[in-house]
C-alpha cells in the first residue's frame, strides 16, 4: 500500500515549526506542511517580539496569516508562546516597570492576543523555559528579578489567557524535561502548586531537541514521571541531532541516517505508550533541514529533520511511521 503521511497514521496531531517568509516564498516547503502535518506553531511570528512593537501598538499581520493559513487548510494552530524572557520587546525590557506596571501590561497583552485568536488557536504555550538545568528558577534578567514569587506571576498568566479563552489547552513548555531530573522535579512542583492554587494548566511540553546519542533508558524514565502530572504531553519542538561531535568533516551517511531514524522511532513509541487522554501532539521543529535552527545554533553540518533539504521523505520519517500505532 502507498506509504501512509504522518498525519494520516498519528491518533493525535502532527505539528511542524513554520515561518510566514517560507510558507510564502516556497511552495515544496508549503506543500510539504499540507502534505505531511496537521498542525503549526509559529517559529517566532507568534512571540511578544514580534506582535508587541510598542506601548501602544501590536502588529499582527505575521501572526495573522499563520492563523489564516491553518484555517485556510483544516490545520490546528498552537500558540507559541505568550511569557518565554528572551522574547520581551526591548522598548518593553528598556521601560523598567515596577512589578505592578509591569504585570498590568502583561495581562493585557495576554488578553488582547488569545481573545484575538480565540476559537482559533486551540493551544498555547502560555509560559516558555523558567527553570534552569537541574530545576533552579532560569537566571534571566527580563522577569526573574522584577518578582518576589516569579512561580505566582506565572500562575496568574495562566489565569489571564483562561479568561481570555476558556476553551484554550494552556501548556507550560521547557526544554530537557525528560533528561533532566531536577528541572523536571522543579516543574512537577510548579504544577502541584497551580493545581492546588486552581491555576488553570492543561499540558507541559518538552521540546525535545535530543540526539542519536542522548540516553535512551534516561529519556524514557522521565518520560514515564513527567507522564505521572496526569497533563496532556507536548513533545513540542522535536528534532534529532545527528552531528553529536559537530564536527566539520561529518558525513550523514546511511549509517547515520539509520541511527536517527531508530531515535525517532524510540521516541514515537514511547509517545504511543501515553494513556490516550494525555495524548496531544508530536510537533517537529521545523519542516525541512534546509531551515533548521540547529545549523547556525549547533553546527552547519546538520540534519535533524524528517525531510531532506529537498523536501525527499528521509529514513528518519519512517522512523517517526514504525513508531506509531
Ligand atoms: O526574519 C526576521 C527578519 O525579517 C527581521 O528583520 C530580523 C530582525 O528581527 O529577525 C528575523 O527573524 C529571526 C527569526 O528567528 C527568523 O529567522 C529573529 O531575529 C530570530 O530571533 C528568530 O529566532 C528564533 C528563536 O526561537 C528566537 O525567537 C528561531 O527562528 C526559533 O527557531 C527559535 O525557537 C526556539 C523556541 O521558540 C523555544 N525553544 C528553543 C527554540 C530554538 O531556539
Amino acid at each position: 500500500p502507498v506509504t501512509q503521511t504522518l498525519k494520516e497514521k498519528a491518533k493525535f496531531k502532527i505539528g511542524a515549526a513554520v515561518k510566514m517568509k517560507d510558507l510564502q516564498g516556497e511552495v515544496s516547503y508549503k506543500n510539504a506542511v499540507l502534505k505531511h502535518y496537521n498542525q503549526i506553531s509559529a517559529e517566532f511570528e507568534m512571540k511578544m517580539a514580534s506582535i508587541w512593537t510598542s506601548s501602544t501598538a501590536s502588529n499582527y499581520t505575521a501572526a495573522d496569516y499563520l492563523v489564516n493559513f491553518a484555517k485556510d487548510n483544516n490545520m490546528e494552530v498552537h500558540g507559541h508562546t505568550l511569557v518565554w524572557y528572551n522574547s520581551f520587546p526591548d522598548w518593553f525590557k528598556n521601560a523598567k516597570y515596577d512589578s505592578i506596571t509591569y504585570e498590568a501590561k502583561v495581562k493585557v497583552y495576554i488578553t488582547d492576543v488569545v481573545t484575538r485568536y480565540k476559537g482559533k488557536v486551540k493551544s498555547w504555550d502560555v509560559v516558555n523555559e523558567v527553570f534552569a538545568d537541574g530545576g533552579a528558577l532560569r537566571d534571566e534578567n527580563v522577569i526573574k528579578p522584577v518578582f518576589k514569587d516569579p512561580i505566582g506571576f506565572y500562575g496568574r498568566c495562566f489565569r489571564y489567557a483562561r479568561a481570555a479563552d476558556p476553551d484554550a489547552k494552556l501548556f507550560y513548555n521547557d526544554y530537557s524535561v525528560v533528561i533532566d531530573a531536577g528541572k523536571r522535579a522543579a516543574i512537577k512542583k510548579m504544577v502541584t502548586r497551580f493545581k492546588a492554587n486552581g491555576v488553570p494548566i492543561d499540558g507541559v511540553g518538552d521540546q525535545f531537541h535530543y540526539a542519536t546519542d542522548t540516553n535512551r533508558q534516561t529519556m524514557k524514565t522521565g518520560f514515564t514521571d513527567l507522564a505521572s502530572t496526569g497533563l496532556l504531553i507536548h513533545i513540542s519542538e522535536l528534532d534529532i541531532k545527528v552531528n553529536t561531535a559537530k564536527s566539520d568533516t561529518y558525513v550523514f551517511n546511511d549509517v547515520e541516517n539509520q541511527k536517527q531514524a531508530e531515535t525517532y522511532k524510540y521516541i514515537t513509541t514511547m509517545y504511543e505508550e501515553l494513556p490516550q487522554n494525555q495524548k496531544f501532539a508530536i510537533t517537529t521543529w521545523g519542516v525541512t533541514d534546509k531551515y533548521t535552527w540547529l545549523t547556525s545554533f549547533w553546527h552547519s553540518k546538520e540534519y535533524p529533520l524528517l525531510l531532506d533539504a529537498d523536501y525527499n521523505k528521509k529514513p528518519a520519517y519512517q522512523g517517526f511511521l514504525d513508531g506509531l500505532k
